[in-house]
């Protein structure tokens, strides 16, 4: 077989392989510059559903339809050449059926050329992602809050605060694991469960607010540099970005407003 290309990607049997190892570093990305600058420093990106929150507005990930998610994926596809990235299935696009997920999920990885796909549940799923991962396609599985379910769940609450609830999540864990997941996103989980799931299970755990217990973690990029409105309390901002945009933007009005933009060395001259 000919290799095509010289660039060497992180695959997902290589995170799978990370087990135990050192820590999986992971953000979301949506777009081709910030994929760019992400792609030094994290394993894998994932182009999440949480798109329609964070860059259309929607008030839940419900609204994404399956070609956004392409769109999006490509532009990260396009700024990252070393990490793996990772595609979610949105909402009614893999729920259905096996053949539902693989017909969707192939056409995900045929046109953005990603290297896995996402897709949240855990029992319920398990068939699906045992039928996609035989067929050549890896899954990123997603277990406690599952932003898909908010209709059900109520609201965005933190799972197994209470003993009675960790049977059902880590038996969600363990089928995941054991239908072929790569590895498996803990959402909103409380530590002692995060840490048990994480210690019972052979695939690596990605934590977002399920402690550091996890095998790594991964947040929305948005959300740790400081851009998105709102974020959820686990969530650390590492940068003031969206006080420097403003700053910026306001910055350039009052220099238009001023009549001082552009400047002489911001203009075209004659012989240019
Ligand atoms: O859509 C998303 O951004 C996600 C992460 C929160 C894991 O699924």
């Amino acid at each position: 077989m000919s290799v095509q290309s010289p660039i060497k990607r992180i695959t997902a049997p290589e995170i799978g392989a990370r087990k135990g190892g050192a820590p999986i570093v992971s953000l979301t990305a949506y777009h081709a510059h910030t994929a760019a600058i992400a792609d030094k420093y994290v394993d894998f990106l994932l182009v999440g559903d949480s798109l329609g929150m964070v860059m259309h507005g929607f008030e839940s990930t419900l609204p994404v339809p399956l070609e956004l998610m392409i769109m999006h994926g490509r532009a990260v596809m396009r700024g990252a050449k070393r990490s793996l990235v990772v595609v979610d299935m949105p909402f009614g696009s893999y729920e259905e059926s096996p053949a539902q997920a693989f017909h969707n999920a192939a056409k995900v990885i045929k046109e953005t050329q990603c290297g896995a796909i996402k897709l949240e549940g855990g029992r319920r799923m398990g068939e699906t992602i045992r039928f996609l991962s035989e067929r050549g396609i890896p899954v990123m599985a997603h277990i406690g809050l599952t932003p898909q379910s908010i209709n059900i769940l109520g609201g965005y609450k933190t799972q197994g605060r209470e003993r009675a609830q960790w049977a059902a999540i880590e038996e969600d864990a363990l089928v995941v694991a054991e239908a072929g997941a790569f590895a498996v996103v803990l959402e909103a989980i409380a530590e002692p469960l995060a840490a048990k799931i994480t210690a019972g299970i052979p695939i690596p755990t990605i934590g977002i607010g399920a402690s550091a217990a996890c095998d790594g973690q991964i947040l929305v990029m948005e959300d740790m540099l400081g851009l998105s409105p709102q974020v959820a309390k686990f969530v650390k901002e590492f940068g003031e970005v969206g006080k420097a945009i403003e700053g910026a933007i306001r910055s350039y009005a009052d220099e238009v407003r001023a009549r001082s933009f552009p400047a002489p060395q911001n203009t075209y001259t004659a012989k240019d």
